[in-house]
């Protein structure tokens, strides 16, 4: 308000100076007039009648007017009243320029008669142009560090206004770094020139913007402005620092090889080589190498290899951030691996028992454990089963569950469940994974196999083929699967063995299968038991009774108990003695069994002799034998069985003698009378026999003792009686009897006997007595 009410009044004073100055420079040699530029048109400047003394109406009369070289038209005559007026506003600036003062000439011309005058009009200037800045912005380049006090030479402003109105002063905004020194070159010139304060750190103030404010000496002093723009020029003062010295970061395991882990960025305060900066591993393990790589420019941290949270959760790298100038920062990056749900559950059974058996109270069917290699929540893991079973899971200690029954199970409502055991873990996305058990609900191995046949018989024909097989029957099981039969055994036994088949529809029988020949006559039955045994555990089994007959064939010839049957038979045993009982056998059954006895291509004697019984194996005498007619028999006996093998054995009949023949003397020669005193003459010669045989043939030849005569044998029974008195002869006639003794008991004797009255015949009469066969004490025996 003050300052305007000041402007005001200046304006004004300008005014009355004009117009004072107008009026107080009439007439002398130049008339001066005053006006301030920018005066307004039609602004009375002076009358030029009253100026130059003359009368109203004269300078009209006398032709008057206003001539000038340059400028015509600023000024306004009225001739009649003398009054000169600004007739356009003046631009001193325009008209004069820098040129002080500045003059406007023009004349006054009077024509009648012509008189001139001259006069000037004066443009004063006044403060109507600013100070000016040819650039808007003035840019200054100045290194960091640059000692306090250095200054810097500042462009000047220009200000159209002249004098006091030009320029005269310039400011600086005000700031910490810089002051402003104003120096007058003398010749009017003001410039201006920046001095440095403070030194200036680029990496804190890179740049400056300054308001340069020019003034000039008007009042009030108009103003012009620009900018000086201060480019703070860097030196390598910095080391490259990282924005963090530690960067975390997680990383998803399942991350692709070359994805981005992180940037690390370090900054450099210093710039140009100074500020570039390289990133670099420092010191880094294999294992990071191979795992990471970093982007020396852009400090971009890239997977080099996929990761593997179950292997390695945490990596600790250090990166050096290097600058051109050779200064170093590192910062460290630890990347977390984060888990992914990249590992389904698993189900590990530990133990499992199917079948289970129907009514049994709470049973545990399966222990298992679960796990899941991730870990969190992707390593949590839940366990279920189907619904609407009769089964429930029990979590037991460290992911241990059993599974186990709930109510006892009934087979017969249900034989079978399919139970599915699910393990899901809590991790994004859930992993799943099933088992799936197939349960029978087993049935108890409550029944034994039963043969419906409780006994088989099996007719085998003796010298089957070995191999051959026999299908029995089977045994029945109630229980089911495993619990029904499986196998088949057979006792002990030398012929056979039996072997389990199979079925189409899956069910067991036996079959029987001979491994040994049969023999009926060894063996006519064969019984064996059967058992079935079923695959529970314990087995149950049932038997079978199998009778295997041996149905015969004539496989065997009658054979004699003995092959030669030596038998003795008294001569003379009546007709229809005994002599012997032939027996064969025949193993075979039936008529095969069935013998008949018959001679075997007998003699005409035999069979006039013998007859056997066919049936019986009887044989008897059919007539008398004689010893002496025939000794010995040897008589083929056949039997024959029904099938028309046969068998033979031989009698030997031996015929016993019986002492029924006396021993006979032959005489041969003899000498009687026999003439005394001859030396040693023969008196008899003969031969003993007896038609009997053995004992019964036997001779002894004896004559008496006390007899001068000697007996002598001689070849083949024969004997010579000889005389051996003392001086070699015989001088007495005797009449000999010799005794010869037959061999059995029975015999008859023949003597030939000295008619001696003391002859000795006792020992004959006793011996006959007492023994069938006896010798006498000195008789000599002869073959
Ligand atoms: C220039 O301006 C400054 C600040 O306003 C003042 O201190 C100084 O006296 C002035 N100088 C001149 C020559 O007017
Ligand atoms: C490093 O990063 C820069 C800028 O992103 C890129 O131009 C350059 O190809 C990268 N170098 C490598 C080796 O990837
Ligand atoms: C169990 O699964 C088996 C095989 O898939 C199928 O044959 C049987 O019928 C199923 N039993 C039940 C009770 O679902
Ligand atoms: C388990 O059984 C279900 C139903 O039959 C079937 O969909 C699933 O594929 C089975 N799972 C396995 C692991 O066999």
């Amino acid at each position: 308000m003050e300052a305007r009410v000041v402007h005001a009044l200046q304006n004004r004073q300008v005014l009355l100076l004009c117009v004072f100055l107008g009026v107080s420079w009439a007439g002398a040699e130049t008339l001066r007039y005053f006006v301030a530029e920018e005066t307004e048109r039609g602004t009375f400047l002076a009358n030029l009648a009253i100026d130059l003394g003359l009368g109203t109406g004269e300078l009209s009369a006398r032709g008057c007017r206003i001539v000038s070289d340059k400028t015509t038209g600023f000024l306004l005559l009225n001739p009649l009243t003398g009054d000169l007026l600004l007739n356009e506003k003046l631009d001193r600036e325009e008209l004069c320029g820098p040129t002080e003062p500045c003059v406007l000439p023009f004349q006054l011309l009077l024509e009648k008669p012509f008189q001139i005058f001259h006069a000037e009009l004066w443009v004063r200037d006044i403060n109507d142009h600013s100070p000016v800045f040819l650039d808007r912005e003035i840019t200054l380049n100045i290194l960091e560090s640059t000692t306090p006090g250095a200054t810097f030479l500042l462009e000047s402003a220009q200000d159209s206004d002249v004098g006091i109105n030009n320029l005269r002063n310039y400011t600086v905004s005000s700031n910490v770094y810089f002051h402003i020194n104003v120096h007058d070159n003398g010749e009017g010139n003001v410039y201006s020139e920046l001095v440095l304060d403070k030194v200036l750190d680029r990496e804190e103030v890179p740049e400056l913007r300054l308001t340069l404010t020019a003034l000039d000496g008007g009042s009030p002093p108009r103003s012009g402005t620009t900018v000086i723009h201060i480019l703070v020029l860097d030196i390598n003062d910095n080391v490259p620092e990282f924005v963090e010295s530690l960067y975390k970061v997680q990383v998803p395991e399942n991350s692709p090889v070359g994805s981005l882990v992180v940037t690390v960025s370090a900054r450099d305060l210093d710039t140009g080589s100074n500020g570039e900066i390289v990133y670099a591993f420092f010191y880094a393990t294999e294992r990071i190498l191979k795992t990471f790589r970093i982007n020396s420019t852009s400090g971009n941290l890239h997977l080099k290899a996929e990761l593997n949270y179950e292997a390695i959760q945490t990596y600790t790298l250090t990166i050096q951030a290097k600058d051109g100038g050779g200064l170093s920062g590192k910062c460290t990056v630890v990347v977390h691996v984060t888990d992914i749900n990249d590992n389904p559950p698993e189900l590990l059974m530990s133990s499992l028992t199917s079948p289970i058996a129907e009514n049994s109270p709470e049973t545990v069917v399966a222990v298992f454990r679960i796990r899941d290699r991730d870990s969190g929540n992707n390593a949590k893991m839940v366990c279920s089963i189907q619904d609407h079973l009769p089964f429930v899971l029990k979590p037991s200690v460290e992911n241990f569950y059993t599974l186990v029954t709930e109510t006892p199970l009934d087979r017969e409502s249900q034989a079978e469940y399919n139970i599915t055991i699910t393990v899901t873990d809590l991790g994004t996305p859930r992993l799943i994974t099933g088992l799936n058990l197939s349960k029978v609900v087993e049935d108890i191995n409550d029944h034994s196999p039963v043969f419906t046949e409780r006994e088989m018989i099996l007719k085998i024909p003796e010298n089957s083929p070995l191999g051959i097989t026999f299908p029995l029957s089977n045994a029945l099981d109630l229980d089911v699967g495993s619990n029904s039969v499986q196998n088949y055994k057979i006792s002990p036994n030398s012929h056979f063995e039996v072997l389990t088949r199979k079925l189409s529809d899956g069910r067991m029988y036996p079959e029987l299968v001979l491994k040994e020949e049969l023999d009926r006559e060894e063996e006519p039955e064969i019984l064996l038991t059967l058992t079935a045994l079923d695959g529970g555990s314990p087995h149950r089994y049932g038997t079978a009774q199998v009778r295997v007959e041996v149905v015969d064939s004539n496989d065997n010839a009658p054979e004699f108990g003995q092959p030669i049957y030596k038998v003795h038979i008294p001569e003379n045993s009546p007709v229809g003695s005994l002599v012997v009982t032939v027996s064969a056998s025949d193993l075979d059954s039936g008529v095969y069994g069935i013998i008949s006895y018959t001679l075997f291509q007998p003699s005409e004697d035999i069979s006039k002799t013998l007859e056997v019984n066919p049936v019986t194996g009887e044989i008897r005498l059919k007539k008398q034998v004689d010893f002496e007619t025939v000794v010995s028999y040897e008589v083929d006996i056949k039997a024959t069985d029904g099938g028309g093998l046969s068998g033979k054995c031989t009698l030997l009949l031996q015929v016993v003698d019986v002492n029924d023949n006396p021993p006979e003397v032959t005489l041969s020669a003899l000498t009687s009378p026999i003439p005394e005193n001859s030396p040693e003459i023969v008196v008899a010669v003969f031969s003993v026999s007896d038609p009997d045989s053995g004992d019964n043939g036997k001779t002894i030849t004896s004559i008496q003792d006390d007899l001068p005569f000697l007996l002598k044998p001689s070849v083949k029974n024969f004997y010579t009686l000889v005389d051996v008195s003392g001086d070699g002869t015989l001088s007495h006639s005797y009449q000999y009897e010799v005794c010869l003794r037959g061999g059995s008991g029975t015999g008859e004797f023949k003597f030939v006997k000295p008619i001696i009255p003391n002859i000795q015949a006792q020992s004959s009469g006793r011996n006959s007595e007492e023994n069938p066969t006896f010798r006498n004490s000195f008789g000599f025996n002869f073959q």
